[in-house]
């Protein structure tokens, strides 16, 4: 089995993350697969935010900020979960669809290309030796949280993309025969 195979048949998800953060020379490498997903039209349906340091506490504050609209009587142990949720690696990385009307390219396709960019992203982080996680939630859904990444009316969040090193073990994998998943069409 060839190393590209043996990676995409091995992506595992990691909830848990620390330090260190891929570097500057492995998020070049993150962003350049990122930027080669498929793209009808070549429309580049995406950007990213990357988000560091003490730039994690302050989204921790608009994810705070967020659930207190929703849910005022939010207690302590939401309200701290709010305001830790990006301290929970080194690097998040906002996925943002930015979409385009096009004849032939409707919205989904360019979520999805978006989608894939995160996934190409991911893979480039494991395949450098560092782990992620993709989450959404109800802050990716959030006008109030859109307004303060600074998102226009065209974008809309396609993930918060953790990224790390694993802390603790990895999980075991599920088995997944495809022969569940594929058959051959028989007209
Ligand atoms: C679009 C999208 C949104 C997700 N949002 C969350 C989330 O908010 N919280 C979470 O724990 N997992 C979320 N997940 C699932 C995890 O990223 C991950 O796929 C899951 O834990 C299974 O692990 P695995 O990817 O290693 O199989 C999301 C996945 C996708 C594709």
């Amino acid at each position: 089995m060839n190393e590209t195979i043996e990676q995409l048949l091995h992506r595992n998800s990691a909830p848990k993350l620390t330090d260190p953060g891929p570097d500057r020379s492995t998020l070049d490498y993150m962003f350049r697969a990122a930027v080669r997903a498929p793209d009808h039209a070549w429309l580049q349906p995406w950007r990213f935010l990357t988000i560091e340091g003490e730039a994690r506490a302050q989204l921790g504050e608009v994810f705070l900020e967020s659930l207190l609209r929703k849910d005022p009587g939010a207690d302590d142990t939401a309200r701290s979960a709010a305001l830790a949720s990006p301290l929970r690696a080194p690097l998040m990385v906002v996925v943002i669809c930015r979409y385009t009307e096009h004849p032939k390219v409707p919205r989904w396709e360019q979520v999805i290309s978006a989608g894939c960019a995160a996934h190409a992203m991911m893979l480039a982080a494991e395949a450098q030796g560092y782990a992620a996680i993709w989450r959404t939630g109800s802050y990716a859904e959030d006008p109030l949280v859109a307004h303060e990444l600074g998102l226009e009316d065209n974008e809309s969040i396609v993930g918060f993309l953790y990224f790390g090193s694993r802390e603790g073990r990895a999980k075991p994998l599920p088995e997944r025969p495809v022969n569940d998943y594929v058959q051959a069409w028989a007209p």
